[in-house]
């Protein structure tokens, strides 16, 4: 079989030298050496070996065109992060890969629910299923592991070449421990609940239970071992330590335990991130004041799903994330209103500290009005946290967040429930005439999934751009260097004249690709774009040298017309058709 390396793992030897064979059905892909296979130690090595290829990744980056980075290293290696200029990449296959993806509803991930569940993958076009892997289904009686669903899913998603994300409904699925095996929730000892204020139970998990940690650690580390060695093909890309931990109605514990911990310096090590190592020595009270209560909490949980992650990642070393039930980005509210101790914008440096193992804190948004949702992403989108959105909001008109997502790098974005009925979800998307209503979610993955890597290399570069319509704000404008274009939202109206209408609801969306100083990839939903020259006073006027539409694919753009006359001379005017256009653009 021929390999194909990707100029940074065939540098570093180690990671490179170990094919493992690979399954029928993945002919093409080529994986590496696991831990199971290798001397003690391996993680270590691969630890090195994975940082030296992320270093060797930024530098062929910063040299290699868009088109030709992915084109030339072929397929290989695990699934990881790249980071650069403080924008970042997932790179599947040796290459940037958006996850265009699609989450089940909670209680999906069994063998009777699959079949309606790869429908609905298919419906909305996705090309990732994020599916929950449960702790009481996962370990069914103490210390025997049952990964058959987790094969089942392998195969449906190689068969459907789907990726998987997995989620890992461990200790914390949404603030609770519901998930426990009925084995634990039979042992109270294993699993303490956390202790409010009041002095009452809550029912949400101890991050302080060292029996709870170890349990999960081992449950934990059998998943990725079984994925390590079902898995060469890296079918699934990430995985989820938990579900939205931390814990409603408390803002921490205030068991005897966690109030002497409460008690005990902050660790120098968090001093230390913070920029605070001058308050050594003080308790979390005297450093923190009225946020203490809620820093302590974040650390706990965090502290303690990092070991799991840790732990997890010695077994096999794909990226893991943690997602986030938000607070408001806005009002900035008491924490006893939102759920204290997860990853929420304000902790997010407790975080990062407390659980290096996790490399991606993700936002859950279902925020519906824009200010917030873009502020959200704002504020997870950082040179240390590659911008994911793992769930949101499923409608027609949740979904035209998707092209802001692009635009600010993100590696993911994922509605949620999409195997019935969604969280938001308005009607089915606008048909063109004759078909049938598409899924909403398919409205703009049908559209990127086919030059999905193109736009993940161009997000890793900073080069896209987006508008999403507002119901007040049916004329925006980008700004291109110099250029500018103005997109003005609603059905796509024949003729000058007629000011923006803006669609009934305001799902309207375009994303722009500068690909040069004067070339851009465009593509849009509902909506008029008109480039201009960005300085009118210059005296010069736009002209197109060339608008064609057609597909990217592999690193070229394959033209299928150009447009011209009525279709340009009037904008850009996108339907609801799947159109992408390069636009070549001159003065005169
Ligand atoms: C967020 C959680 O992470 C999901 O598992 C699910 O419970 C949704 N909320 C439901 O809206």
């Amino acid at each position: 079989m021929a390999r194909r390396h990707a100029p940074w793992a065939a540098a570093n030897g180690s990671v490179a030298d170990r094919p493992v064979p690979i399954p029928a059905g993945r002919l093409s892909v080529v994986s590496y050496g696991l831990p199971g296979l290798a001397a003690p130690g391996w993680s270590a090595t691969m630890n090195r070996s994975l940082r030296s290829a992320r270093e060797g990744v930024a530098f062929v980056a910063a040299a290699a065109s868009a088109c030709c980075l992915w084109a030339e290293v072929g397929e290989s290696a695990l699934p990881h992060l790249v980071s650069r200029d403080g924008r970042h990449a997932l790179i599947v296959d040796g290459a940037p890969f958006l996850i265009l993806g699609a989450q089940s509803h909670n209680s999906s991930a069994w063998p009777a629910m699959l079949p309606g569940v790869w429908t609905a993958v298919e419906a909305a076009q996705a090309n990732t299923l994020e599916v929950p892997v449960y702790w009481e289904q996962f370990e069914p009686e103490q210390g025997t592991f049952d990964p058959s669903i987790v094969d089942q899913l392998l195969q449906g998603a190689r068969e459907r070449n789907v990726r998987l994300v997995l989620l890992w409904f461990g200790t914390w699925k949404n603030g609770s421990s519901h998930y426990l095996p009925m084995w634990m929730k039979h042992q109270p000892e294993l699993c303490p609940l956390i202790i409010g204020r009041d002095g009452r139970r809550v029912d949400s998990p101890s991050p302080h239970s060292a029996a709870l940690l170890e349990a999960d650690i081992r449950a934990f580390s059998g998943l990725m071992r079984h994925l390590r060695q079902a898995d060469p093909g890296h079918t699934v890309i990430m995985v989820q330590v938990e579900n939205e931990p931390g814990s409603w109605n408390t803002v921490r514990d205030f068991s005897p335990a966690a109030q002497k911990l409460f008690a005990a310096p902050v660790p120098v090590e968090l001093l230390t991130a913070l920029g605070k190592e001058g308050r050594a020595g003080g308790d979390w009270t005297a450093v923190f004041g009225s946020d203490a209560d809620e820093f302590f909490h974040a650390w706990s949980v965090a502290r303690f799903i990092g070991q799991v992650a840790a732990a997890g990642k010695a077994e096999y070393a794909l990226p893991l994330y943690v997602n986030a039930a938000l607070r408001d980005p806005l009002a900035r509210p008491a924490a006893s209103s939102y759920e204290s101790g997860g990853a929420t914008d304000n902790v997010l440096d407790i975080w990062k500290t407390a659980a290096p193992a996790v490399d991606v804190l993700a936002p859950d948004i279902y925020m519906s009005d824009s200010a917030r949702y873009m502020k959200v992403m704002d504020l997870y989108s950082r040179p240390d946290n590659a911008l994911f959105v793992p769930e949101t909001i499923g409608s027609v008109a949740g979904t035209r967040y998707c092209y802001a997502a692009l635009a600010r790098g993100a590696i993911g974005w994922s509605p949620f429930g999409v195997d019935g009925p969604r969280r938001g979800a308005g009607g089915a998307g606008t048909a063109q005439s004759g078909d049938a209503p598409l899924d909403p979610i398919a409205i703009s993955f049908r559209v990127i999934g086919p030059m999905m890597r193109e736009v993940a290399q161009w997000g890793f570069e900073g080069r896209l751009h987006a508008a999403v319509e507002e119901k007040d704000e049916q004329l925006q404008l980008l700004s291109l260097g110099r250029w500018q274009a103005a997109v003005a939202f609603g059905p796509p109206t024949f003729g000058f004249g007629r000011s923006p209408q803006g669609n009934p609801d305001p799902v309207g969306r375009v994303l722009v690709a500068q690909l040069g100083e004067n070339e851009f990839m465009v593509t849009g939903y509902l909506c008029r774009v008109e480039f201009k020259v960005a300085d009118p006073a210059s005296g010069a006027r736009r002209q197109f040298l060339r608008v064609e539409e057609g597909s990217y694919g592999g690193g070229a753009f394959r033209p299928s017309r150009i447009w011209n006359g009525d279709e340009t001379d009037w904008g850009l005017n996108f339907g609801s058709a799947p159109q992408v256009l390069r636009v070549q653009l001159a003065t005169y």
